[in-house]
């Protein structure tokens, strides 16, 4: 799959990433600055927080009760907010564009 990550200032990354990979996953393997993963991707940090801005949406796991819970705690919240360690990339065809919150530049 082919996830794109723009960062604040606009900088993209443009990563392919292995189906069953997360996006927190891809970021961290391939040094994509803001995403800082600190509890590892088990949904206890927030520190993966991205906007999901891709149009149409791949196929993506629907928000989980803990991944709600813990967006409670992401800086600067929005509808279109996930936890990247909770999005897993399920085909290799699958386009997906993602913006990084400015609080984690
Ligand atoms: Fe900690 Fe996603 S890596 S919540």
């Amino acid at each position: 799959a082919r996830i794109t990550y723009v960062e604040h200032d606009g900088t993209e990354h443009v990563v392919d990433a292995d189906p069953g990979t997360t996006v927190m996953e891809a970021a961290i393997d391939n040094g994509v600055p803001g995403i800082d993963a600190d509890c590892g991707g088990v949904c206890s940090c927030a520190t993966c927080h991205v906007y999901v801005v891709s149009d149409p949406q791949p196929d993506l796991p629907a928000r989980s009760g803990a991944e709600l819970e813990m967006l409670e705690f992401a800086v600067g919240r929005q509808d279109n907010s996930r936890l990247s360690c909770r999005l897993v990339v399920s085909h290799d065809s699958d386009e997906l564009v993602v913006t990084i919150p400015e609080s984690q530049i």
